[in-house]
């Protein structure tokens, strides 16, 4: 990054929730003409988790939200803001980080929601720091929620066995010392990319009507293969430039973060990067696509499970609709 502020922003608490219910490969097996070996050798997904139908992107928000702030022993009020990255919002207004932000009881906090895709967690990370690192605020939680139970076609193979429901955060400060915390940022978008993968329907475009539901306009529309290609070489391309920027060796690196799309484009970014998977934060195994929330879960979970040491180098990437894609380089402060 060209310019910094004063400070230095780091995570310095981290929280993610996943719903009950778990729809393993063979709940699809049930009904469409698919298989649990097709499923995890073509994707690397076994299961994931369904929220009820009746609950929103915010149920898992407020939980993963909570987590953080008990984490971090400070109560909401003490929040100055709160992005929630997503395509699924509650509603399209208001913003869902102002159902969030009343529920766990941020009085003072402000916030907003922000669209990237399967990128949003680190668009929205991006943007958040900038909030930090000029000093404007001292405590900044950015959650990736998303509800993908409710945009996949269940009727279609090539969709739904993809993707799940999940929500994660990280709590953002300041620290005067600039040699930890977020440490660089590259980020991108194609608009050519808008053909290959989106939600015709429900936006200004096609406002919702019996005709658009009946096409089925609202749920996801991919091409898979193409979408593939793209992600696998935006994905590594931009990893590998973000170490070459910084001169980092695959020994420096003690984990790459990828979005979780499918196991076969984490492969090959790890391939590119020359680092083999023991340095890579995999759980699509368990909880498929979620959208925003695949990142900042794996780095929770790897978290609690004590596997993230004070100084280590992350580098998170993603790649989604759009095309979006991006890497954020950290040095991991708690
Ligand atoms: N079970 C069995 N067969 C299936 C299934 C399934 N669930 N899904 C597709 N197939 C079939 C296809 O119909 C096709 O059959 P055909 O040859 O008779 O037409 C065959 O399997 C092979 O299809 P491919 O498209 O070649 O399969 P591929 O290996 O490309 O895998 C997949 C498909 C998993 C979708 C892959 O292309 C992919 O992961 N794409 C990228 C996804 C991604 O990164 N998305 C971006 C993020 S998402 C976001 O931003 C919201």
């Amino acid at each position: 990054m060209s310019h910094k502020g004063p400070y230095n922003a780091y995570v310095s608490a981290v929280g993610h929730y996943f719903p009950d219910k778990v729809i393993p490969n063979s709940y699809y097996e049930s009904y469409l003409d698919t298989t649990d070996e097709w499923i995890k050798t073509r994707t690397g997904i076994s299961e994931r988790r369904f929220l009820e139908p009746n609950q929103p992107t915010s149920f898992m928000a407020i939980r993963a939200a909570q987590m953080v702030l008990e984490k971090r022993g400070i109560s909401a009020e003490e929040l100055d803001a709160i992005i929630i990255t997503t395509v699924t919002p509650d509603m399209f207004y208001p913003a869902t980080a102002v159902i969030v932000a009343d529920a766990i009881g941020a009085k003072n906090a402000f916030g907003f929601d922000l669209s990237a895709a399967c990128s949003g967690f680190i668009f929205g990370l991006a943007t958040a720091i900038q909030f930090v690192q000029c000093g404007t605020y001292k405590k900044v939680l950015i959650i990736g929620a998303d509800k993908m139970s409710c945009l996949a076609d269940m009727s279609d193979r090539n969709n739904c066995v993809l993707f799940g429901d999940g929500a994660a955060a990280f709590l953002l400060e300041p620290t005067e010392d600039k040699t930890i915390g977020i440490i660089d940022q590259i980020l991108h978008v194609d608009g050519s990319g808008k053909d290959s993968l989106y939600q015709l329907g429900g936006g200004s475009l096609n406002p919702p009507t019996h005709e658009t539901v009946d096409k089925k306009m609202h749920y996801i529309y991919q091409e898979g293969k193409t979408v593939f290609k793209a992600a696998v070489k935006g994905m590594a391309d931009i990893s590998a430039e973000m170490m070459e920027k910084h001169n980092l060796k695959p020994e420096d690196v003690a984990y790459l973060v990828p979005h979780q799309a499918n196991m076969r484009i984490i492969q090959a970014t790890a391939d590119r990067m020359g680092v083999g998977l023991d340095k890579v934060m995999i759980n699509i195994n368990k909880y498929g696509n979620t959208t925003s929330a695949t990142i900042p879960s794996c780095v929770s979970e790897y978290y609690y499970d004590g596997k993230i040491k004070k100084g280590d180098n992350l580098i998170l990437t993603s790649f989604g609709a759009g095309y979006t894609w991006g890497s954020i380089l950290l040095k991991w402060a708690i």
